[in-house]
């Protein structure tokens, strides 16, 4: 199975679970994507490696995604040294990925100063002109204020950006957005979010072909931004991927539909990256608003896998795992005959994961409880009780997997 996908239109989808917030999604990489994209423009850049810049801009803060802390110090525009930290871990995240490592490299050096100043060591012309553009572009969107008038901010910009000239940025790119920032339409742009978020569409970058694994490939690279969010998930998305495709086997689905299904489990939680890691940390008793800013997830995480070509069965079974039998889940309050049984499937992994595991307000769950618990709720049409039979009729099996998972993230 090959997915024809436009890569720009998987990596905007990417791009924009790194702007999930509690409420609402902010526009941090899309619109340092179009600076950076307009700066490549003006100096000429060959369209090959603009894909390149417009692709690492779009996920240049990934390594700081987990980390709420870290995601507020980027918004000041002062960069410390330790704000270096995001740059190296979206570098790790990304260098072994077959599909996506070949931006690793960009997003290593994108705060590395022009005078060598940085932990990297690199000055100057050393350091890839992609990431040039990116430290530049992305310090232009810290500055943006929504609400002050545009056309008032671009002297300060361009004032604060000039003084970084030579020791931060570089002095040509300077220049060029000196140059740019004559039309009106720059700013103007950066402000017009009907404008932006149709922006990287109209690009004609065609289709790539993606194989399953490749698509498995990129998901588990958000599989560990997703389980960095809490050390109480560090495994979370491997173990309801690895269940979830356990069931799909038990149930006679082809290989590449048990793959599909791995992708599914490993995505189910991209939404997440939406809520604050002190709330997912919380060991109290959540408030109602806590606990409705949890339960958006879902929400999120099929609003952004929908958007990728040919992802709609994946991104139902992903993003359902808390609709119930009975029509009183969420986020869709989808019920029985909506629900496939591949989602059905997440769900139930989903729920025995999170049973097993560790949580910062209970101890994990003992087998003989689990089963207790789980049986109850598909007796209450919460959760598809031949599913439930399944995962219980091969406990060695499943608990095997599991401690294979735990001991690989241990390392
Ligand atoms: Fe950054
Ligand atoms: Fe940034
Ligand atoms: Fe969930």
């Amino acid at each position: 199975m090959i997915f024809a996908i436009r890569p720009i239109k998987l990596l905007k989808a990417l791009s924009q679970s790194l702007e999930l917030t509690v409420n609402k999604t902010s526009q941090h990489h899309w619109r340092t994507a179009m600076i950076a994209y307009r700066i490549a423009e003006y100096i000429g850049m060959n369209e090959r490696t603009q894909q390149a810049l417009v692709y690492a801009a779009l996920l240049h803060d990934i390594g700081a995604a987990s980390d709420w802390e870290e995601r507020r110090k980027l918004q000041s525009f002062e960069i410390s040294n330790e704000m270096h930290h995001h740059a190296w871990s979206g570098y790790v995240l990304l260098k072994n990925s077959p599909q996506l490592g070949f931006l690793a490299d960009y997003i290593r050096h994108h705060h590395d100063f022009w005078d060598g100043s940085s932990p990297n060591g690199k000055a100057g012309t050393e350091i890839p002109l992609i990431s040039r553009i990116i430290a530049l572009a992305d310090r232009i969107e810290v500055l943006l204020q929504d609400d002050v008038y545009i056309l008032d901010q671009r002297r300060d910009i361009l004032t604060a950006v000039r003084k970084g000239s030579g020791t931060v940025f570089e002095p040509e790119l300077v220049g060029v957005i000196s140059e740019i920032s004559c039309q009106e339409s720059f700013w103007l742009d950066l402000m017009n979010a009907n404008y932006y978020t149709g922006f990287f569409e109209m690009f004609d970058w065609g289709r790539f072909r993606y194989s399953i694994d490749d698509m498995l490939d990129i998901a588990e690279v958000f599989a560990t931004i997703i389980d960095r969010t809490s050390q109480f998930t560090a495994a979370h998305s491997r173990k309801v991927s690895c269940l979830s495709a356990f069931l799909a086997q038990v149930k006679g689905y082809s290989e590449e539909e048990i793959k599909l299904m791995r992708i599914a489990g490993l995505m189910h939680d991209l939404g997440k990256l939406a809520i604050p890691n002190e709330i997912l940390e919380k060991n109290s008793q959540l408030t109602e608003q806590e606990y409705a800013i949890i339960k958006q997830h879902t929400y999120y995480t099929y609003r952004l896998l929908e958007q990728i070509d040919g992802f709609q069965m994946v991104a139902e079974w992903a993003a359902y795992h808390h609709e119930t039998i009975d029509g009183t889940g969420y986020p869709f309050r989808i019920g029985g005959a909506g629900l496939s049984l591949g989602s059905r499937m997440v769900a139930v992994a989903d729920v025995f994961a999170a049973l097993a595991e560790d949580r910062p307000y209970r101890k994990p769950m003992e087998f003989a409880q689990l089963v207790k618990v789980m049986q109850s709720m598909a007796e209450c049409g919460k959760i598809d009780g031949s599913l439930v039979k399944d995962l219980f009729s091969h406990k060695e099996e499943i608990y095997a997997l599991l401690a294979g998972i735990q001991s690989k993230v241990a390392v």
